[in-house]
């Protein structure tokens, strides 16, 4: 063993891997780039070193070792982080004072000994055993029930509550994990603390909400048997320390992989949705719970997939929390489809778990016949108005335009104002002028994906800084020799000019440079963007057969040159000037000169 749990799950993770499970990391040289998980962008700007086992994105700042990854992404506090790792690394952690556990570990017990208790009432009780066999009727096989570990809830006011408090856990404890309610009365100090307490979930098929890694964080509880007027089908986890549901999808423990070597999600509306799916075999498949698709959702689908195939129920004139999201995947640059089935009449639509019972081989080819988003636009509206008549034509005409308003690209516009011109019969210069005249709310207005994340500024850096600091960070590999290199030079972004001054007293007059002694002796605020300079060289500047010192040259050419143009075209204007007010001496036009000179020189060198 080594010192501490911390170094032994260093020795026996790999960041790759680990990263591997929630980002798609593709090689470049010793290297992984990817897409950063933590803010949205287009190109990728995160990396990940092997060897120094480290992550850093160069787009938003964030970087660190394993346990800031997990911290980061899982959005747990280090001692979270230390155990989903310790977990996977299969290492025991010592056991610790409960007391120091934190209230998202209590939380963590509480929903997982409460899965256990369900599951257990599903195949004894009474009632239990009806719901396993309703369960089993609607097509769920044995082994899916054990998979989605679906139980039942006892049909008492404190079945759970008994089970826990007799287990240590203390009633606000269970209120704080969502599953007991805390009733109205106030209940006076000599009475059982039990009392203004109850189970959340009485008599309902549970099905518990997993996070990625397969932890009970929540359950969804749909009615059984007994449901009374105004009760509603299903009752979930209210929002908790563990569990939120706009950021969650049912699912993706069992199909975060597959979604990613199809690269593609398929999004379903409910929990039976999932589970049939998946023992069909088609896996790529989580749900949204009871929520429309959400930002920070598909911040995470775009972790694992480019390609959304939905199965929502979307009527193109509504304005409904399903459209606004599946119009928020659109323009988070998802390339969108629709899984359609079943008749196409407008009837309620037939869910994907009844499909699968009926016939598993009809899900299978409604997956791989999905629907681009406008074509299933048009089909849905042509099959709902006559497009013979003038009325019908209005209604159509009303629906489409802000549809095709929204397409980004001119030419898929185009397309489909063709489209619609000759199915309704009319000149598609009409139909041009009455889309000019639409106004449609404009999508910017929705929340960016990733919520609080995408408040981080993306590094917008002047060709100036990219050139310097990466001089600097050249210069940092053999100061010594790079200095002798470069001769005279000189930065002026104030961080760079700084460091390198620093390196220039620290180098003076000896033979060896030492990185680390360096680095102790530089001013505190000075590390994070040496931290930076020296990693981003790491990972996008180095290519194996550069020639450092040639580099150096070549980074000190284009500085040079910047500085020249910047000077030239500040004389240029104070000629300029001078020349107006007739005080025009030969001094500044010798200096001009001079300059031209110097620049015409250094762009012929090459
Ligand atoms: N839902 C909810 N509250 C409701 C109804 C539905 O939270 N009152 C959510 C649940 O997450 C549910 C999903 O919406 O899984 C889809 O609803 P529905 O299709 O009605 O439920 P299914 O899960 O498909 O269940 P079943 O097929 O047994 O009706
Ligand atoms: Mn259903």
């Amino acid at each position: 063993m080594l010192n501490s749990p911390i170094d032994e799950i260093k020795s026996r993770l790999d960041i790759s891997d680990l990263i591997q499970g929630y980002v798609r990391l593709q090689k470049t040289g010793a290297n992984f780039r990817a897409r950063c998980p933590f803010h949205s962008e287009k190109t990728p700007s995160f990396f990940v070193s092997p060897s120094r086992q480290i992550f850093k994105c160069f787009g938003c700042g964030v970087g660190g070792n394993i346990f800031e990854f997990v911290m980061k992404m899982e959005g747990v506090e280090f001692r979270d982080a230390l155990k989903i790792l310790a977990q996977k690394a299969g290492i025991e952690l010592q056991k610790q004072d409960p007391k120091i556990q934190t209230e998202r570990e209590r939380s963590l017990e509480i929903c997982e000994l409460a899965c256990k208790l369900y599951q257990h009432q599903l195949e004894i009780s009474e009632n239990g055993k009806k719901a396993k066999e309703y369960l089993l009727g609607r097509g769920i096989s044995e082994e899916s029930i054990k998979l989605w570990r679906v139980g039942f809830s006892p049909d008492a006011w404190r079945g759970l509550l008994g089970f826990l408090q007799d287990r240590g856990y203390k009633a606000d404890e269970i209120e704080k994990a969502g599953l007991a309610i805390r009733s109205g009365q106030e209940v006076k100090e000599s009475e059982s603390q039990r009392v203004n307490f109850y189970d959340r979930f009485r008599g309902r098929i549970m099905f518990p909400i997993f996070d990625i890694n397969g932890q009970v964080i929540g359950f969804g509880g749909r009615v059984f048997l007994s449901k009374k007027e105004g009760e509603p089908k299903y009752i979930n986890t209210p929002q908790t320390l563990i569990y939120d549901k706009s950021r969650v999808l049912y699912g993706l423990n069992n199909a975060k992989v597959e979604i990613r070597q199809k690269d593609s999600c398929i999004l379903v509306e409910g929990y039976t949705d999932v589970i049939m799916s998946h023992q069909a075999g088609v896996k790529n498949v989580v749900a949204t719970s009871g929520t429309a698709l959400t930002p920070y959702q598909l911040t995470i689908i775009k972790r694992y997939a480019e390609n959304i195939l939905t199965c929502f129920d979307m009527d193109p004139a509504g304005d409904t929390a399903t459209k606004r999201g599946v119009d928020m995947a659109i323009q988070q640059g998802f390339n969108v489809k629709v899984i359609t089935f079943g008749p196409t009449t407008l009837e309620k639509k037939q869910d994907p778990a009844d499909l699968i019972k009926e016939n598993p081989k009809k899900w299978e080819e409604a997956i791989v016949a999905p629907k681009g988003i406008i074509e299933f636009y048009f089909e849905r509206t042509f099959a709902k108005f006559d497009s013979k008549t003038p009325d019908g034509k209005k209604n159509i005409a009303k629906i489409i335009l802000p549809v095709l308003k929204k397409i980004p690209s001119h030419i898929e516009q185009s397309h489909w104002i063709g489209e619609l011109s000759s199915r309704i019969g009319a000149r598609e210069e009409d139909i041009i002028e009455d889309l000019k005249k639409i106004t449609v709310d404009d999508l910017a207005e929705y929340p960016e994906s990733g919520g609080d994340q995408s408040a981080i500024p993306l590094q917008a850096k002047s060709r100036r800084e990219i050139f310097e600091e990466r001089l600097l960070a050249l210069l940092l590999k053999e100061p010594i020799k790079g200095f002798e290199v470069l001769g005279e030079f000189d930065c002026s972004t104030p961080s760079v000019k700084e460091i390198i001054a620093n390196l220039k007293t620290q180098t003076a007059g000896v033979s060896d440079f030492n990185y680390t002694a360096f680095k102790a002796g530089l001013p505190q605020n000075l590390h994070p963007c040496l931290d930076s300079l020296v990693l981003e060289e790491e990972f996008i500047g180095a290519t194996e057969d550069m020639d450092a010192c040639q580099e150096l040259k070549l980074c000190n050419r284009q500085i040079k040159l910047l500085n020249l143009r910047e000077k030239l075209l500040d004389l240029e204007n104070e000629i300029k000037k001078l020349e107006s007010e007739g005080k025009l001496d030969d001094n500044i036009i010798g200096e001009f000169n001079r300059l031209s000179q110097d620049l015409m020189m250094i762009e012929a060198s090459r």
